[in-house]
């Protein structure tokens, strides 16, 4: 027997193991239910959320956005203000870029072009993805405050998807349910009140877009009525659309109700419409947004059955941890911060667009996604066994982008394709100097087609992959320079490493890049080779002759020969991507092994001297993973509840002091350790909790 088909037998045997301590949907939805979000007042920084991955909903504590106006986001709501006017910057393809010098020749990069400052922040800050409105409640013409509303109380139900909230107001009580509908981008919404006939009706309306980088916890303009139009139609007494038009972006609100009602407006001067009904006691109302007119929409019963549906099943499928028996605090905060994870990833991440870092919630880089960090963003559908969320933007993504990736690379006198990095829905990158030089998002294709296969190991996962494994693969060996002097390929200069902090004239060789670019190319040619294909002869002799790991002092280096590595407080900062070569990425399949009292050693260092009060995120999960390796479970849970690694009362990340809040990736990072801890790796699988923790586990498979 091969040590593979013993693993593989190893692995069976653990998971009938695991299988004989399912968890059941009982146990499951017990758990999930005791995490229920409860609030009191609206939070004026962080709304709950009903939504569907590609759309969300953000609302206060009245349940709809009457006193905080949050977001509605979607993937496919984007907007493009006007290109500059200015001569010889008024298309896009005015944009020259910079060169730099690269192993003595000149390569352009994407970068701000000091001499074409407009078109160069025209390409930042456009498009921007768009808020595409306010829902709330309005009291008969009143002016009322959250303060003016008595026993408010609110509670979103995990296990269906609904928010109900309530409160009174003027003595009377109003209940209030919003679901969205798993399958459009509506919400639907159930007011029952005595208020309603003595004029609770709510209101609709539609902000300019902004050009802000960081737009939280609001997005959007509105006070600039001007730059944009709406008009409204009333197709029946029971129902309206809205239509918003912002320049090249036009976009439709599909309003449905129960009985008879009326939508008015705008108040002049406003985007904002009023609703009124004629229905005496309960109001059943639906709002579809959809790019383009929608005139089939779901009824409320069918979404709140469909909703009801889709979050049990969610729940009652893919992988469980149940933390329940333990009474410590540290058991159950970690189990409260995984299930609310879930439940924000699969509302904020699971689009057919890679996710922004603060979701569906509010804004961040104008609204766009970075490619390098869509491995910690995505990958965790696939350990929790959601593969059908993960394949809503893979490996699809990949092929939409390849074509403006080969071009990238091409431009550049590489072969195969460079992946972008802050990225809209065409694919293009955003200029930015880290922005074009950073490259660990290069092997994650790898990393996820690997991950895939080893669930999915067929024909159809090797076939959908090999384009893009190759592509990546061949820019991959392209860009490696070979250096005659000292024999080896090395990475870099230019380029930035994973921490954003070095210079990039002077980064070569970083640790975690080279371990990965390795990785890569293991992956590759395995991928060849199980197609009966033949490896490329350049995969294998780069991958052959990649730099050594660089160590300093029997520990990684950031990259080779960086100044001051440990003694200097610049080089302890940012991300300590050291620790990946071990917490992310498995042993190397190839080359010499890794030595594990070079990773004691380097894991005892960044323990003794990171900058870890200005980490954030990823950071937490990367290094506890990397304790997990190195068997000490204690110091992964430890952390994973650093006081700086912080969720908030409804389960959001805390960005911290450098990133905004929520910082999805901390959420999707968590649960990659979690199911680390819960599923093992190849060569240690199965649970690896600390000593006396009563765990039960379903559905993990070992991590590679
Ligand atoms: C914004 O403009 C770019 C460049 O012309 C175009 O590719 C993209 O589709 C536009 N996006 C929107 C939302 O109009
Ligand atoms: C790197 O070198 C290029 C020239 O190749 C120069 O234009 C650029 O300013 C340098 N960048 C830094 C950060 O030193
Ligand atoms: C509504 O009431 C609040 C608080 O009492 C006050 O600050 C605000 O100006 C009022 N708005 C209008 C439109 O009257
Ligand atoms: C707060 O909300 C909970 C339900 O979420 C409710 O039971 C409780 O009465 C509320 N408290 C107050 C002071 O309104
Ligand atoms: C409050 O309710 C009373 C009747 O119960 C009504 O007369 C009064 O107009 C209401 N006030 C407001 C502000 O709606
Ligand atoms: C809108 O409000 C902002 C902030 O209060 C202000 O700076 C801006 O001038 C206003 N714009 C318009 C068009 O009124
Ligand atoms: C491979 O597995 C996937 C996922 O189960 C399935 O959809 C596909 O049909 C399989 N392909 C083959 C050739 O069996
Ligand atoms: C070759 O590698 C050495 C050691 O890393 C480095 O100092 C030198 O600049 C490299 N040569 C070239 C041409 O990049
Ligand atoms: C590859 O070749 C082996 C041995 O000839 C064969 O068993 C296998 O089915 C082939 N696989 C594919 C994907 O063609
Ligand atoms: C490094 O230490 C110096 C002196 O204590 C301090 O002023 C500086 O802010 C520190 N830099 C970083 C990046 O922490």
């Amino acid at each position: 027997m091969t040590t593979t088909s013993i693993m593989h037998v190893l692995g069976l045997l653990l998971l009938l193991t695991s299988l004989a301590e399912a968890v059941s949907v009982c146990q499951r939805r017990k758990v999930v239910r005791s995490f229920n979000v409860r609030r009191n007042a609206s939070s004026t920084s962080i709304p709950l959320q009903v939504g569907n991955g590609n759309f969300a909903f953000g609302a206060d504590v009245t349940g709809l956005q009457t006193f905080q106006p949050y977001n509605i986001l979607s993937t496919w709501g984007w907007h493009n203000f006007s290109l500059p006017t200015t001569p010889g910057q008024t298309s896009i393809d005015d944009f020259t870029g910079l060169q730099w010098w690269t192993h003595d020749r000149l390569v352009t990069y994407n970068q701000p072009n000091p001499a074409q400052n407009d078109i160069s922040t025209w390409l930042i800050q456009n498009p921007q993805r768009i808020n595409l409105g306010n829902v709330g409640f309005t009291f008969g013409g009143a002016n009322v405050t959250e303060t003016d509303l008595q026993k408010k109380a609110q509670e979103l139900d995990l296990w269906s998807g609904k928010l109900l909230s309530s409160f009174v107001y003027n003595g009377t009580t109003v209940d209030v349910e919003t679901w969205a509908d798993p399958d459009s981008d509506t919400i639907a919404i159930v007011v029952d009140s005595n208020l309603l006939k003595a004029g609770l009706g709510l209101f609709f309306d539609f902000p300019f877009p902004d050009r802000n980088k960081f737009n939280a916890p609001f997005v959007g303009v509105w006070n600039n009525t001007e730059g944009h139009t709406t008009s409204l139609e009333q197709t029946s007494p029971s129902s309206a659309t809205i239509r918003h038009h912002l320049g090249q972006t036009t976009y439709y609100v599909t309003i449905n109700w129960n009985g008879h009602g009326t939508v008015s407006g705008p108040a002049p001067g406003t985007h904002r419409y009023f609703f009124t009904t004629t229905e005496p006691k309960k109001l059943h109302l639906t709002a579809t947004f959809s790019p383009a007119p929608e005139p089939k929409t779901s009824t409320l019963e069918k979404i709140i059955g469909t909703s009801r549906n889709w979050w049990a099943s969610f729940w009652s499928s893919g992988a469980f941890i149940d933390l329940s028996a333990n009474k410590s605090p540290d058991a159950t905060e970690l189990q409260r911060r995984t299930i609310l994870s879930q439940y924000l990833l699969a509302i904020n991440s699971a689009s057919n667009n890679p996710p922004q870092e603060s979701g569906l919630v509010n804004n961040g880089w104008y609204g766009k996604f970075h490619l390098e960090m869509n491995l910690w963003n995505s990958l965790p559908f696939a350990r929790w066994g959601h593969f059908p969320l993960l394949w809503r933007s893979l490996p699809g993504m990949y092929s939409r982008f390849l074509q403006s990736s080969l071009d990238r690379a091409h431009q550049q006198g590489y072969e195969g394709a460079r992946w972008g990095k802050m990225t809209d829905p065409t694919g293009r990158s955003a200029p930015g100097e880290i922005n074009s030089l950073v490259i660990w998002q290069q092997p994650h294709p790898m990393y996820f087609a690997e991950t895939e296969y080893r669930i999915f190991p067929n024909s159809t996962t090797l076939e959908r992959w090999d384009d893009i494994l190759t592509a990546t693969a061949d820019f991959m060996a392209s860009f490696a320079f070979y250096n005659a002097s000292t024999g080896v390929y090395d990475l870099g200069p230019p380029m930035y490493p994973v921490s954003e902090n070095t210079n990039p004239n002077a980064t070569i060789n970083p640790t975690f890049e080279l371990a990965y670019w390795r990785f890569g190319f293991d992956v590759a040619a395995r991928w060849k080779a199980r197609q009966n294909l033949s490896v490329p002869t350049k995969w294998l002799t780069v991958r052959d002759h990649l730099a050594p790991l660089p160590v300093v002092d029997g520990t990684y280096a950031v990259y080779e020969g960086i100044p001051g590595m440990w003694t200097d407080n610049a080089t302890t900062n940012d991300h300590p991507a050291m620790a990946g070569i071990y917490g992310l990425l498995p042993p190397p399949a190839s080359g010499p092994p890794l030595d594990e009292n070079v990773l004691r050693k380097t894991a005892g260092k960044i323990k003794e001297l990171w900058a870890l009060e200005e980490s954030y995120g990823w950071d937490f999960a990367m290094l506890a993973m990397n304790s997990l390796r190195l068997g000490d479970a204690e110091q992964a849970i430890e952390y994973l509840l650093d006081p700086i690694f912080q969720f908030d009362d409804a389960g959001y990340p805390v960005g911290g002091s450098r990133v905004p809040t929520p910082y999805f990736p901390n959420s999707a990072s968590l649960l990659l350790a979690m199911a680390m801890m819960a599923g093992g790796w190849d060569g240690a699988e199965g649970k690896h909790f600390p000593k006396g923790w009563e765990v039960g586990v379903e559905g993990f498979t070992p991590s590679m």
